[in-house]
């Protein structure tokens, strides 16, 4: 079973455990206004993105309901075309509230069903994924959320939440750049069959000149941008990535990443930048309301 995406920009699909399969490139919305979030998600599909990543806590699921609804992507064969994502704030992980907290989720965004429902910190100093698990579990026994993943597990929450439950989730969504590439909890989930997602893809920007100018140096013998530099190299590792641009002129270069390949000496260059450079929050100590 896959969701039978169009894919006009060449982004491939990326198979994940359960038999779906997520297009390996998306827009993320965060960081952007309710009413901002709207001519950002229309100039994506338009540019041909067919997988947008947002989240309860970025308070814009209205906006990119009303984007989808405009665009004709929210219903019918075209909404088939379309994967969603979004996100169960930390402040609503419990069984009974996350119900709820998924129910208006999907009023907001305009959606008889999400194609991914995520839980966004693992908040191991205030652990409820497990019951948060069993209402996921329910919600897609009933066909509301159709691939269930998890963000910011470590291993140890990712063994937990499999103690506790019997399930290892479909995806991981973590941080994950050439400064910051987590090889440990990427390696966990690919011994699991867990995809992995990376967040800020590009740092938020900082992993751009990474390197003392590797990453540019690259960029010019290929006559790319920084950004496509990078964004190849997470392609190439089978990593689906959602980079954030509010420009339409960004978020056309973020997709266009399959007309050129890194030599094998490029590829070990950005793999030899990995460093202690985190851009966003721990997920041991961090909570996102
Ligand atoms: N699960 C989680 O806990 C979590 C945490 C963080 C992020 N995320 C998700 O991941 C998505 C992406 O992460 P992110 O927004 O933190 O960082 P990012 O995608 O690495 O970087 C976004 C930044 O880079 C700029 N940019 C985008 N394309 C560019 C290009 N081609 N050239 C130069 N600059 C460019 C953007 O500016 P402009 O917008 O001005 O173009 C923005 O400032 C988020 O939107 C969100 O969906 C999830």
């Amino acid at each position: 079973m896959t969701n039978g995406h169009i894919n006009p920009a060449n982004v491939p699909d990326i198979a994940l455990k359960d038999g779906h399969s997520i297009p390996q490139v998306g827009l993320g919305v965060l960081r952007i206004d309710d009413e901002g979030v709207v001519p950002v998600v229309e100039s994506a599909l338009e540019a041909g993105y067919r997988h947008i990543d947002g989240a309860a806590g970025y308070n814009n699921e209205a906006g990119v309901g009303r984007a989808l609804a405009a665009s004709g992507y929210n219903k019918g064969a075209k909404r088939e075309t379309l994967w969603v994502t979004t996100k169960l704030r930390d402040s609503q992980q419990g069984y009974d509230s996350a119900l709820k907290a998924f129910d208006n989720s999907l009023k907001l965004l305009q959606l008889d069903y999400v194609d991914m429902y995520m839980i966004h910190w693992p908040t191991p100093f205030d652990w409820r994924s497990t019951d948060t698990w069993k209402a996921f579990v329910k919600l897609r026994d009933e066909g509301m959320a159709r691939t269930l993943g998890v963000c910011n597990f470590m291993p140890a929450d990712l063994k937990r939440l499999h103690e506790e439950t019997g399930a290892w989730p479909a995806v991981n969504q973590i941080e994950l750049h050439p400064t910051w590439q987590q090889r440990e909890v990427v390696a966990f989930c690919k011994e699991h069959g867990i995809a992995v997602e990376a967040y800020s893809p590009m740092a938020r920007g900082a992993d751009l000149n990474a390197g003392d100018g590797t990453i540019e140096k690259i960029a010019a013998a290929h006559e790319v941008s920084p950004a496509q530099v990078i964004l190849r190299w997470h392609i190439e590792n089978g990593t689906i990535i959602i980079p954030k641009s509010v420009h339409a002129d960004r978020q056309k270069e973020n997709l266009n990443l399959f007309g050129f390949a890194l030599t094998a000496d490029e590829h070990a260059a950005i793999d030899a930048l990995d460093g202690p450079t985190r851009a966003g929050h721990d997920p041991l100590t961090f909570t996102y309301a």
